[in-house]
């Protein structure tokens, strides 16, 4: 006999009587009852035990944590709370668990205690919700390119070049960190480093898909990025996973439709396909937001605040339009902002973005036409000579999700540019050559996943979405 899951034993069109399961037991209530958990689904099933006629020893052996292997009938439950319940004939323990030192204890546990066992996490139901959710969402993101005529493109990890300026990097080298090889000026001689030059871990797969959006047409990348930057802050990781679209032939206004239709659809795919995991979630969110002041709540369940995603329009607003905003407003008038708005040009911070998407336009914000100076080199420079077809997304509660542009597709713009903020042009001379041979409007952008698993479990802390999270003085696992 082939051995259920819990999700198939649970689905109401099961026809089968005689079964086998295996778990982990959550609880064991009256020398009687197992709830019984396999990951498949936020629902464990309830085994009952003959006790009378169960060995006393093993018993005491179906503790939590234990991994258990059933075998017995799937009856209708008896009891409330469950339609059907296993009647267990025979239980083989497969792993004991200690339940005096078993971290996982049946009762609520703080999520910086579970960071601290994180390899045992996601044994809680909010984990394990967490987690399929963050599957479906990746499974549903492939889906999206895939339905649309995109080609998955793996960017390469190791990089050579550190021009995107996109963050500080973490260096790859295979040289004696005790005693490097030095070259004539006294500094560290990196020709003699495994790939004979400076390398790092990337920040972007950006600049390789543009090659391949230039002949592919539509690709995207959706791999590990890194940053060394030192913010520890509840939305950055300094190991963190971006999908990054890069298409050829389209424009700024085609990048955000494409970005906007792109999230309502992942965001649709997970509403259909992990209700019962959104509806736990929901409710433990609800149950955070009950120990904040009222201020601070949200006006929207989980659920609402997805479906107000799909179902309406993100604002475009143009950055210029956004000052103007921010000059006027309440908080900047009343010097409550750390960083006053003062003029055009000045750099948003997080303050401001939250101020414009939870208090003024309520609403996912698409920000766009930046100021040419506080955007990347590579954005397509506006006719006014001062402003990027650069955009970023904003989403309520989590700020930044999406930061992408229409990329400068003439050469002699470009160079200059480059000139002008001094980057090597022999560092880029494949990117150079995409704009000699064959050069074209192409466009595309950057979603941090991690940042959209947090908007989709209403989870308020980064490192709460990802399995093993890298962030400054932490690596375990
Ligand atoms: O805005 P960023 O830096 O954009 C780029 O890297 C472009 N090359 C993307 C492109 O156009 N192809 O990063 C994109 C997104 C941000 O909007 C944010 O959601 C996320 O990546 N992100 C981070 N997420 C977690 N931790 C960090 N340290 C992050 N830094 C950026």
């Amino acid at each position: 006999m082939n051995t259920s899951t819990v999700a198939e034993l649970l689905d109401k069109d099961i026809t089968l009587q005689e079964i086998e399961i295996k778990g982990w037991v959550r609880t064991f209530r009256a020398n009687r009852f197992i709830a019984l958990n396999d990951g498949s689904t936020l629902n464990n099933i309830q085994c009952v035990v003959d006790f009378e006629n169960t060995d006393e020893a093993l018993l005491k052996r179906i503790t939590t944590g234990a991994a258990v292997h059933i075998k017995g009938e799937l009856k209708e439950s008896q009891g409330k709370g469950q339609r059907v319940e296993i009647q267990v004939n025979s239980i083989e323990i497969l792993g004991d668990s200690d339940p005096e030192t078993y971290p996982i204890q049946p009762k609520k546990h703080s999520f910086e205690f579970l960071r601290e066992n994180a390899h045992l996490r996601t044994r809680t139901n909010t984990f394990s919700a967490v987690m399929r959710l963050r599957s479906s969402l990746s499974f549903a993101i492939h889906k999206y390119f895939n339905d649309n005529g995109f080609y998955y493109m793996h960017t390469p990890i190791i990089t050579g070049s550190d021009a995107e300026g996109a963050g500080e990097m973490f260096r790859v080298s295979a040289l004696d960190a005790k005693n490097p090889p030095l070259n004539e000026s006294g500094s560290v001689d990196y020709k003699q480093d495994f790939f004979g030059k400076e390398t790092n871990l990337t920040v972007s797969g950006q600049l390789e898909a543009e090659t391949y959006a230039m002949s592919l047409g539509k690709v995207y990348t959706f791999g590990p990025t890194f940053r060394a930057e030192n913010s520890n802050t509840s939305r950055h990781l300094a190991e963190f996973w971006m999908i990054e679209p890069e298409v050829a032939f389209m424009d700024l206004a085609g990048n955000m439709d494409l970005a906007e239709n792109f999230m309502k659809s992942v965001l649709s795919y997970v509403m259909e396909h992990n209700r019962e995991d959104l509806e736990f979630l929901e409710k433990r969110l609800l149950d955070e937001e009950k120990t904040k002041p009222q201020a601070e709540r949200s006006e929207m369940s989980l659920i609402e605040k997805i479906n107000f995603v799909i179902d309406n329009n993100f604002k475009r607003v143009s950055y210029t339009e956004a000052i103007d905003i921010l000059k006027n407003c309440k908080p900047n008038k009343k010097k409550k902002f750390k960083y006053l708005i003062e003029e055009w040009g000045a750099d948003l911070q997080s303050e401001h973005e939250r101020y414009l998407v939870e208090k003024h336009f309520k609403c996912p914000v698409i920000l766009f036409d930046y100021p040419a100076n506080i955007k990347a080199f590579y954005m397509r420079l506006n006719d006014d000579g001062k402003t990027v077809r650069a955009m970023d997304i904003l989403f309520p509660g989590i700020g930044e999700m999406v930061g992408g542009s229409q990329r400068e597709e003439r050469l002699d713009v470009l160079q200059e540019k480059m000139k002008a903020l001094d980057i090597d042009e022999k560092e880029l001379w494949w990117y150079l050559d995409l704009r000699k041979y064959g050069t074209a409007v192409h466009s595309g952008f950057g979603l941090g996943f991690e940042r959209l698993v947090m908007f989709a479990t209403g989870m308020t802390n980064i490192r709460d979405v990802i399995p093993y999270p890298r962030t400054p003085q932490n690596a375990e696992f």
